[in-house]
C-alpha cells in the first residue's frame, strides 16, 4: 500500500509526465509560394520544448531552421500541421517572443537605450504599460545593459558601438519585454572567436538568472553543446528533426568544459549526424 505522501508524489510525477509541452510543433509542412513537393522547405517536422528549456537547432544550410523560427513566432503559417505555444495555436505574430539575429538591426538614429525600448513601443500588448511606466522600463533597460557589461552605452548611438557591443545590446532588446520565448538565429555568427565566447557566457548568465525558454539556431556545434539542454539536428531540405541529443552537463557550465572528453564526444556525434544528412 502506498502512503498518502507517496501517492501524492506519484500523482505529481504522473501529472508532470502528462503535462503538454510549452512549445508543441506537430508534423508541419511549409512551402514558400505554391505548395508543391518541390517547394517544400519543411515536411513532417515536429518539435517540442518545455518551459524554461534551452534548445539548440543545427543542420545544413537551407534545411529550414530559420523557417522553424518564423513558424514559432507566428510570422509564417504552416501548410500542414500545428504550432502550439503556451497552450494556444499560433495563428498570428506572437507578442511574447524576443528575437535576435546575426545582423540584428539597430536603428541608427536612436540611442542604444531607445533601441532597447523599441519592442515596448511597437508590440501592441506592451504599449499602454510602456506609456504609463516609461521610467521603470528605462531603469530596467539600464539594468539589463549593466548585466551584459554595457554600463556606459545607453546614450550612445549604435554606430558608436563595436559589433560585440551591438550584439549584447540586441540581446537586451530581445529581453526587455520579458518574453516567454527567446529566439536566437545565429546571433553570434558574425563575431570574432573571443567575443563570441564572451557572449556565450553573457547568454548563459542571463538564462541562469531568468530561465526563459530559448531556441537557438546555430552552425557552431560547440556553441550548441555549451549552451543548450538539448541539441536537435535537422535533415536536409525538406527539413525535419532527425536527432534529439541531450546535453547532460551540470550548470552553470564553464568554458573549460569544451575540452572534456564527454563534451567533445557529443560534438563528434552531432558532426557525424550532420555529415550523414548532408550526404543523403
Ligand atoms: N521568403 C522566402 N521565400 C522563398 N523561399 C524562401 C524564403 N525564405 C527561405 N526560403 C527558402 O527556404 C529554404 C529554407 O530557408 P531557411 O532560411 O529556413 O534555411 P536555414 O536552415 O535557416 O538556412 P541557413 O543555415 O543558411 O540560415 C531555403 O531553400 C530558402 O531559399
Ligand atoms: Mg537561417
Amino acid at each position: 500500500m502506498c502512503s498518502p505522501q507517496s501517492t501524492f508524489l506519484l500523482w505529481m510525477l504522473g501529472k508532470s509526465r502528462d503535462m503538454p509541452s510549452f512549445v508543441d510543433i506537430q508534423e508541419v509542412a511549409v512551402s514558400y509560394g505554391e505548395d508543391t513537393p518541390h517547394n517544400r522547405v519543411l515536411e513532417g517536422a515536429s518539435l517540442q520544448m518545455n518551459q524554461g528549456e534551452f534548445v539548440a537547432i543545427v543542420g545544413p544550410s537551407g534545411c529550414g531552421k530559420s523557417t522553424f523560427m518564423k513558424l514559432m513566432s507566428g510570422l509564417l503559417r504552416p501548410n500542414e500541421g500545428t504550432v502550439i505555444v503556451a497552450d494556444r495555436e499560433v495563428d498570428k505574430p506572437l507578442g511574447n517572443v524576443g528575437m535576435a539575429f546575426q545582423n540584428s538591426i539597430m536603428l541608427p538614429w536612436r540611442t542604444t537605450l531607445d533601441n532597447l525600448l523599441l519592442p515596448l513601443e511597437i508590440v501592441k500588448q506592451h504599449r499602454r504599460q510602456f506609456r504609463k511606466k516609461r521610467k521603470d522600463y528605462e531603469a530596467k533597460a539600464h539594468q539589463l545593459l549593466a548585466s551584459v557589461g554595457l554600463n556606459d552605452v545607453a546614450h550612445k548611438y549604435p554606430w558608436e558601438l563595436s559589433g560585440g557591443m551591438r550584439q549584447r545590446a540586441s540581446l537586451c532588446r530581445a529581453l526587455i519585454h520579458e518574453p516567454e520565448v527567446l529566439m536566437l538565429d545565429e546571433p553570434f555568427g558574425a563575431l570574432d572567436a573571443f567575443t563570441r565566447e564572451e557572449l556565450w557566457c553573457v547568454l548563459r548568465d542571463l538564462w541562469e538568472a531568468q530561465h526563459f525558454t530559448v531556441m537557438l539556431v546555430t552552425h557552431d556545434l560547440t556553441e550548441a553543446v555549451f549552451l543548450a539542454d538539448r541539441v536537435l539536428v535537422m535533415s536536409a531540405r525538406p527539413g525535419k528533426v532527425v536527432m534529439n541529443q541531450a546535453v547532460p552537463f551540470a550548470r552553470p557550465r564553464d568554458l573549460s568544459i569544451r575540452y572534456e572528453k564527454e563534451f567533445i564526444d557529443i560534438v563528434h556525434v552531432l558532426r557525424d549526424q550532420i555529415k550523414t544528412v548532408r550526404a543523403s
